[in-house]
């Protein structure tokens, strides 16, 4: 039966390789021709998973040739992920080679798929494994399994891996077709112990000329090995490289557990990210929406999240009507646990209303807690056979880009998720990989994903926030209610695990901007107005709340008036601002009553006293510097330039000016360098008089406009004077700055 006797069996298919790949003339003295493509790869999968998918990627990107048995059937081969089994892969591999049994040279490579990726081409795989120079190659692992007693029957090795892993082997097609003719097991037997015993016996062993691919030359199982292989960035394509024996394997085998690593790896290998193409796989197999009708779009039901007190949610539900999509095809689901937040609902309900094709909202009366709230949005969409999609999408999460779900769906996932950050933080709804104990654990990428610096579709251990997934797959792979809710684990860790112990990916793109995350932390609803707390946590977002649409234009040198010689006047609140403001002090109510004795200051004594209230009264003195910084400090330097402002100030106060209690202010210098003061409220419709003159020039500015301020300096030139206010109360703000 050894038809090539002494002869090496490789020999033609070596001489014609080491022309094409060392680029060396053949020395051996065959002529025998044999086609290098004579390479087979044979697989075993049940179901197209997204795992197979990925594998069968990578074999097409190489030009490999592969045939997948059990397609479609039944798998009876026990649940490997936790116990032995397997055995019926041996069975179909058994039927299949009857079929090469003679084929002499062909070389065929069995390896599993949903756990595989391909990081090489057949030629060097055929190289590689003529250089074994025997006849069947098993890779190799570190551990001993299923049955740990034989480890010590293992011949020993220096360097290496010592045991056999039969997820990947490659061989002469009659060498593997004589092996598995020797299966006679149950389809739940191991097929790992079956090789392994023949691996064992040393006659076998010598008769079939089998060996262990003990460097990883061929076969990387990164069970025991994750430390051991690394990223290699080439040109147009990315390999592993193990570092541990200085080998580039051919095949990756995520065995065991290191699924995610595997993830992980797959996200570049072999050309899914590089640096030359960037994500070459992203436009494979989108969807495509455009020209549909409005109601042959998919239908979505949209789950809202509102779990905890959580800052600009009536701008979050605002922003829910404005989504890029035909609302005949959305439904919304609303949970809200917190009471503090019905009014905002109950704002927008008929809105919403309105404009969803259904919609439905669970209150804090129900106390559900937030796993069961997410159980049954989600389970809203997998019992209803017409919901092509469920799109989740919590409170903290600012979506910008009104076509998210169009994108979303575009992109043809089972689980996908749009990326998006704190504003300038490296906080993010992904992890890009997970601890030990299933916690979170930064990626070697993390941070070039979370800031664009690598942009695609990544397939990451961990997603939150917003994600949609497809109904189909709710109904098929996660058909039990309880997705959120094993164990005590936090819903979103339970929802992924769900997701990832199914074999499903979850996907996260950045390939679109979508939004923001917003910071909840320090949220103090005990406050009137709790968001003008927000200036430092969530500063675009206070931004877009309290600060004048056209203060910006300051900062190119418009829309400012100097209505007195260097006094500047521009817009800087909005009228929110000012109501809020006026309010929280109004809430607090103790104004000073106007003498020159004061408590408050230093000194005790204040030389032009006003009704007023400070902001360190009120808690608000940290987020009023912080506004002087942020706003105030960039148009001093343009307004005043060469004058460089720490914005500083001791003395921030808002004043009451009223006929019968304090109307107007005499002449007098402020301590400051430069002195900001914001109208409050409208002339004549709040107030009549007021104003402010500069004794100087005899210049006044007599129409205060709400949310403008004025920017003057504060001593020897702006001698200064508060005009009466003759009926109702005006209010401004004041800051003495850089005293
Ligand atoms: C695969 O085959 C195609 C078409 O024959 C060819 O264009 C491509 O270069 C091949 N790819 C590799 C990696 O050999
Ligand atoms: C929350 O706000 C209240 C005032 O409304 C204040 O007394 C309290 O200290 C604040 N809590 C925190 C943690 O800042
Ligand atoms: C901002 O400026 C534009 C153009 O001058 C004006 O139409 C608009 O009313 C301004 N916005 C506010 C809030 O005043």
């Amino acid at each position: 039966m050894e038809r090539q006797g002494s002869v090496f069996p490789g020999a033609a298919i070596a001489a014609i390789l080491s022309v094409l790949v060392m680029g060396a003339a053949a020395t051996n003295g065959e002529q025998e021709t044999v086609d290098p493509g004579k390479l087979l790869v044979l697989t075993a999968a049940t179901e197209e998973t997204e795992g197979y998918q990925r594998f069968l990627r990578t074999a097409k990107y190489f030009n490999y040739t592969v045939k997948t048995l059990g397609l479609g059937e039944d798998w009876k081969g026990g649940d490997v992920a936790r116990t032995v089994g397997g055995g019926q892969k041996v069975r179909w591999l058994k039927a299949e080679m009857k079929k090469y049994a003679n084929d002499e040279d062909l070389v065929v490579m069995f390896v599993d798929s949903y756990d595989v990726i391909l990081a090489g081409n057949p030629m060097e795989l055929l190289w590689k494994f003529l250089r074994f120079k025997s006849k069947l190659i098993f890779s190799a692992e570190s551990f001993c399994w299923p049955e740990w007693s034989l480890a010590e029957k293992y011949p020993p090795v220096a360097v290496g891996k010592r045991f056999l892993n039969s997820g990947g082997f490659i061989g002469y097609a009659p060498t593997i077709h004589r092996i598995v003719q020797l299966w006679k097991y149950k389809d739940d037997d191991d097929d790992q112990l079956f090789y392994t015993r023949i691996y064992l016996d040393a006659a076998l062993r010598e008769k079939h000329g089998i060996a262990l691919d003990h460097k990883s030359r061929i076969f990387q199982n990164l069970n025991g090995a994750i430390d051991e292989v690394v990223l290699k960035f080439e040109q147009t394509q990315v390999r592993a490289r193990n570092v541990a024996y200085d080998t580039l394997p051919v095949v990756i085998h995520g065995n065991g557990p290191t699924k995610l690593q595997l993830n992980y790896l797959g996200n570049y290998i072999p050309n899914a990210w590089t640096y030359e193409g960037g994500c070459e796989v992203c436009d494979e197999g989108l969807l495509d929406l455009s020209g549909l009708e409005d109601e042959s779009y998919p239908r979505v039901l949209l789950g809202v999240f509102i779990e905890q007190p959580t800052p600009f949610l009536p701008q979050f539900l605002h922003r829910l009507l404005s989504l890029d999509y035909p609302y005949s095809q959305l439904r919304l689901f609303i949970h809200n646990r917190e009471v503090y937040h019905e009014p905002h609902i109950q704002a927008e309900w008929e809105h919403l209303r309105g404009s969803f094709d259904r919609i439905k909202l669970v209150g804090p009366e129900e106390e559900l807690s937030e796993g069961e709230a997410r159980d049954m949005g989600m389970d809203l969409c997998r019992q209803d056979p017409t919901c092509d999609y469920y799109f989740s999408l919590d409170a903290d999460v600012v979506v910008m880009n009104a076509e998210i779900l169009q994108i979303l769906i575009q992109e043809n996932k089972k689980v996908i998720a749009p990326m998006m950050s704190r504003h300038g933080k490296l906080w993010s709804n992904f992890w890009g990989a997970l601890s030990p104990d299933e916690y979170y654990a930064r990626s070697e990428d993390y941070v070039e994903l979370v800031q664009g610096k690598r942009i695609g579709v990544w397939n990451v251990p961990y997603i939150s926030q917003a994600y949609l997934l497809r109904g189909e797959t709710l109904r098929r792979q996660l058909p039990q209610r309880s997705v959120f809710t094993l164990d005590d684990t936090d819903p979103d860790m339970a929802f992924c695990k769900s997701v990832r112990e199914k074999g499903i990916f979850l996907h996260i793109s950045n390939r679109d901007e979508f939004g923001r995350l917003l910071s909840t932390a320090r949220f103090n609803i005990s406050r009137l107005h709790p968001e003008l707390w927000q200036i430092s946590e969530n500063p675009l977002d206070w931004q877009d709340k309290y600060i004048h649409e056209n203060y910006s234009r300051v900062l190119e040198g418009e829309n400012y008036e100097q209505p007195c010689p260097d006094v500047y006047w521009f817009p800087v609140f909005t009228d929110q601002m000012c109501d809020d403001l006026v309010e929280e002090a109004e809430h607090f109510g103790q104004w000073s009553g106007g003498r020159h004795e004061d408590t408050r200051l230093a000194g005790g004594y204040e030389n032009v006293p006003t009704v007023d209230i400070h902001m360190n009264q009120i808690g608000f003195e940290k987020e009023w510097l912080q506004f002087l910084q942020d706003y105030i400090a960039p148009v001093t330097e343009k307004l005043y330039p060469g004058y460089y402002t720490k914005a500083r100030a001791i003395m921030n106060f808002m004043v009451r000016y009223r006929p019968d209690e304090q109307p107007s202010l005499r002449p007098h210098h402020d301590s400051s360098t430069f002195t900001i003061n914001v109208a409050l409220n409208h002339k004549g419709i709040d107030y009549e008089g007021g104003g402010c003159r500069f004794i100087r020039y005899n210049c006044k500015v007599e129409s205060p406009r709400k949310g403008w301020t004025l920017l003057h300096p504060g001593r020897l030139t702006h001698y200064h004077e508060g005009l009466p206010t003759t009926s109702g109360t005006r209010y401004i703000m004041v800051s003495f700055v850089d005293p």
